[in-house]
């Protein structure tokens, strides 16, 4: 038992209470807050949807968050915001009343979820875009009206708001005038300000069977009934505000950095700015907003996305154990299926990765049976450098296709130094072939999944040298 100090809607909140448990369980069974609904308990449906605002300098800073994967301890020094605390005293806010008016609610279950993940997009941006809106709600499912009426209702409430006032306001102002938040959200980052947090600088496992959490979104999937009396670490707040930066040689990110961060970071998006589209198929915004980069790859999903990525980019894992650290190749981290090479004690502080260079190129691709809100059925990255034609510093990673993410080192050798054409790629194709080991499970047979990685890495080839594809290879 700890003690949790917040603010949820407008009130202040200090109890003693297990901070292993989930948000959401808190909500409803300690506060009566029944707005914050319960569905899947898995991240998938978005009924339990709320806002976690953190203090940045002066400023709130809020973002959307599946409050049944999120530890009530990570709570601490934060407002939590649920349905009840965007209510107007005597009448529905605008949001609401869009979703009532164009009939984009009928038994009301899902419709909290998705007017929380819309607050949180109306208060991230000054300039509202309707397909950015839909976006936003790219983890909240509904499954009673359709969905056509509630993109009508965002449709609606995207164009009631775009006239944002042209001096001085700010989103959460600006939210404050239209009706759409109460006045006492104002009072927030002072009474935040007041909240003692204790930073997490020096991280140690002091007990040999503490779990880990960081953005708990495997854990309190794999766990559900369980994590409650776990003696947990929680670290999500350990490296907060470290960005991701880059020095001569290499790209580096705190261990914590969560996907959303790294989706939206500056330095990748100048030197991949295609990955922030692509990593838009990372789970829901919900989950990136949590998810961190190392949870990723020490869950050691043989289809993890950041892992697939971080393969082929030539990661290394900057390891901490206490006073000690040691530096290993992700290349090597895995040793078979959910085998790892990391002690229990040992966590993951950084991670880095070579600059990418003028001549740099990557290409990433994932399948899954759905678009969105999905794990990829297969997944891979082809990185390499181009000198006079020649494809240097080849890295093929690949998912999906054995017990572990797979760094495909002899198909990337055998590209090495290659000018590349039909003949050669044909070869890779094969050599690829012979590095991969899937077995049939619910995300399709073996032999489709052997297709499908050799349908991927046609498209990596397709993209940088379009000429050499021959016809055969596309069926
Ligand atoms: C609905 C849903 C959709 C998802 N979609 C995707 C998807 O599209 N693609 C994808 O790849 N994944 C997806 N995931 C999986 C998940 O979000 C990721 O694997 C996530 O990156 C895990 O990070 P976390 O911080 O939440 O990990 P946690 O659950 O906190 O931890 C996972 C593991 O990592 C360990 N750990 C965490 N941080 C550290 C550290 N710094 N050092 C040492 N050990 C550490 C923990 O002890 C634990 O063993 C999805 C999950 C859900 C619930
Ligand atoms: S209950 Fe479904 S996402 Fe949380
Ligand atoms: S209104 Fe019933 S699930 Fe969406």
């Amino acid at each position: 038992m700890n003690i949790l100090e917040c603010i949820i809607n407008n009130k202040a909140i200090e109890v003693l209470a297990n901070p292993g448990i989930v948000v959401l369980d808190f909500l409803r069974q300690h506060e009566h807050l029944m707005g914050t609904k319960e569905g899947c308990r898995e991240g998938d449906c978005g009924a339990c949807t709320i806002l976690v605002g953190e203090l940045h300098g002066n400023e709130v800073i809020y973002k959307s968050v599946n409050s049944c994967l999120m530890p009530l301890g990570d709570a601490h020094g934060k407002h939590i915001v649920t349905i009840e605390g965007i209510n107007q005293p005597k009448e529905l806010n605008p949001i609401q009343h869009a979703f009532v008016e164009d009939g984009g609610t009928q038994c009301g279950f899902c419709t909290p979820g998705f007017i929380m993940s819309l607050t949180g997009y109306c208060l991230n941006n000054k300039q509202l875009k309707s397909s950015e809106a839909i976006h936003s709600v790219d983890g909240n499912i509904c499954r009673c009206t359709g969905h056509p009426p509630i993109k009508k209702a965002i449709h609606h409430i995207v164009d009631g708001l775009k006239k944002f006032p042209k001096t001085n306001g700010t989103p959460l102002t600006h939210l404050i005038e239209q009706n759409i938040l109460p006045e006492y959200f104002l009072s927030i980052p002072k009474r935040l300000e007041a909240i003692n947090i204790a930073p997490l600088v020096d991280v140690h496992i002091e007990e040999e069977h503490m779990t880990v959490v960081s953005g708990g979104t495997d854990l309190y999937v794999q766990k559900a009934f369980s994590m409650h009396a776990e003696r947990t670490k929680r670290i999500s707040s350990w490296q907060k505000h470290v960005p991701i930066t880059e020095d001569e040689t290499l790209i580096h990110l705190p261990g914590t950095t969560t996907v959303e961060e790294f989706r939206l970071s500056p330095v990748i998006a100048k030197y991949f700015p295609e990955l922030k589209t692509q990593f838009e198929l990372f789970g829901s915004t919900p989950i990136r907003n949590r998810a961190t980069v190392a949870g990723n790859i020490v869950n050691a999903s043989p289809i993890g996305d950041m892992t697939c990525l971080l393969i082929a980019l030539n990661a290394s894992l900057r390891l901490r154990d206490g006073g000690s650290q040691r530096t290993i190749p992700l290349r090597q981290f895995y040793k078979g299926y959910k085998q790892i090479d990391k002690k229990k004690s040992e966590l993951i502080e950084s991670i880095s990765f070579p600059l990418p260079k003028p001549n740099s190129r990557l290409s990433y691709e994932k399948v899954s049976r759905r678009k969105y809100l999905d794990i990829a059925s297969v997944n891979t990255t082809m990185a390499f450098e181009l000198n006079n034609d020649r494809i240097v510093n080849c890295g093929i990673s690949a998912g999906g296709v054995g017990p572990t993410p797979l760094f495909l080192a002899k198909t990337s050798e055998y590209l090495n130094g290659k000018i590349l054409n039909g003949k050669y790629f044909e070869d890779a194709l094969e050599i690829a072939q012979t590095e991969i080991s899937p077995i049939s499970d619910a995300r399709g047979s073996a032999e489709y999944k052997r297709l499908l990685l050799r349908q991927l890495m046609v498209t990596h080839c397709m993209k940088y040298f379009p000429g050499i594809v021959r016809k055969e290879s596309l069926v």
